[in-house]
């Protein structure tokens, strides 16, 4: 089974062909990072805009490096939410047109679930039942995952998503945009207990997260010592980061022990931390039997391939989208 997959609903115009919902035979992503980066954020006209110049290129090829022509493809998934809504729109009305033009059926495909399923296509699969963790610009989201499909929502994000932490943080220690790349890269430098940054916990809600809180105390800090430069930033970035981390890592744990999980999946643009992949791990030591999926870094940021994935197994259960396909851009997993 061969589905194209398309992803606009952000700042990356991506398209894949994915094969039997584990095979990416391609996965083409233009990123507009370049062109936020001085704005210090995504502008959503501005990835619209993008959206539409690059959509069309970007599907000949994905198409053109799987070798796949149109009528061998057996459907077509594009992202119709959560997202930025003009930008969620591109994708969406390109896939409807090429459904209609190249009679194909048609699946919207929820950018949350893309995320969780990116790591079929690795080389080690995960099993369901699984627990996983979505953590990009956008969201902070614990699942119970019972198969394709079907999720139960454990608990998110009541302030800032972690990717928004990172963002916002970096912006404060005038890194560049997007500032997670940077403070990873930064931290490896740096002393994670340097400073003492309060950890992101709700009280009551245990399997909440709250990130809003750890930024205010960086700005604090920065009010107070001023931007640091040399070591002293790699050190505000390192206790920073593990500030992130171990709220995520704690999180994450307290589900699996209450849950009796025994897989754990990790998945969206935070998610290629290499702190948070290596505390991960090394907490998963410590539990018998625990089986952790890390996604390779390029199936943890946004892509088309995941979103193949999700729309294969969507096609498979007989799931169809029709013409009056809609962009949602708050849709809830
Ligand atoms: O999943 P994604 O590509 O897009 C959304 O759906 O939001 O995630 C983007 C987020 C950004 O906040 C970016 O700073 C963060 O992922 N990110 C990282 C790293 N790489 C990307 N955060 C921390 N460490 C990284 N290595
Ligand atoms: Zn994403």
């Amino acid at each position: 089974m061969i589905v194209l997959g398309i992803e606009s609903s952000c700042d990356e115009t991506a398209a894949a062909v994915v094969e039997d919902g584990r095979l990416a035979r391609s996965d083409v992503v233009a990123t507009q990072v370049e062109l936020h980066r001085k704005w210090g954020g995504v502008v959503p006209e501005l990835a619209s805009r993008n959206h539409v110049m690059q959509v069309l290129p970007v599907v000949d090829e994905a198409l053109a490096r799987a070798g796949v022509a149109p009528a061998e493809l057996d459907g077509i998934a594009v992202t119709s939410g959560p997202g930025l809504v003009g930008a969620l729109l591109v994708g969406v009305q390109v896939a409807k047109a090429l459904a209609a033009a190249w009679e194909k059926p048609l699946v919207g495909v929820n950018h949350l679930e893309g995320h969780l399923v990116a790591a079929f296509l690795g080389e080690k699969p995960p099993a369901f039942p699984f627990l996983g963790l979505v953590v990009s610009g956008g969201h902070t989201s614990l699942y119970a995952a019972e198969d394709f499909g079907r999720y139960r929502l454990l608990g998110s994000t009541r302030d800032d998503a972690a990717g928004e932490a990172f963002d916002k943080g970096a912006k404060l220690l005038g890194l560049p945009y997007p500032g997670g790349v940077a403070i990873d890269r930064l931290a490896k430098e740096g002393n994670p207990a340097a400073i003492r940054f309060p950890r992101a916990i709700v009280r009551g809600a245990e399997l909440d997260f709250s990130f809003s809180g750890l930024k205010t105390a960086l700005l604090h800090h920065v009010r107070a010592h001023g931007v640091p430069a040399g070591p002293a930033l790699a050190d505000v970035c390192a206790s920073y980061q593990e500030a992130i981390v171990r709220a995520l890592v704690q999180k994450l744990f307290r589900a699996a022990r209450r849950l009796q999980f025994e897989r754990v999946v990790l998945a969206g643009g935070v998610a290629a931390n290499s702190r948070l992949r290596a505390a991960v791990a090394a907490e998963a030591a410590g539990y018998e039997g625990m089986e952790v999926t890390l996604p390779a870094p390029r199936l943890c940021t946004d892509n088309a391939a995941m979103i193949a994935v999700a729309g294969t197994h969507a096609l498979l259960r007989g799931e169809r989208a029709g013409a009056g396909l809609a962009a949602d851009a708050g849709w809830r997993l």
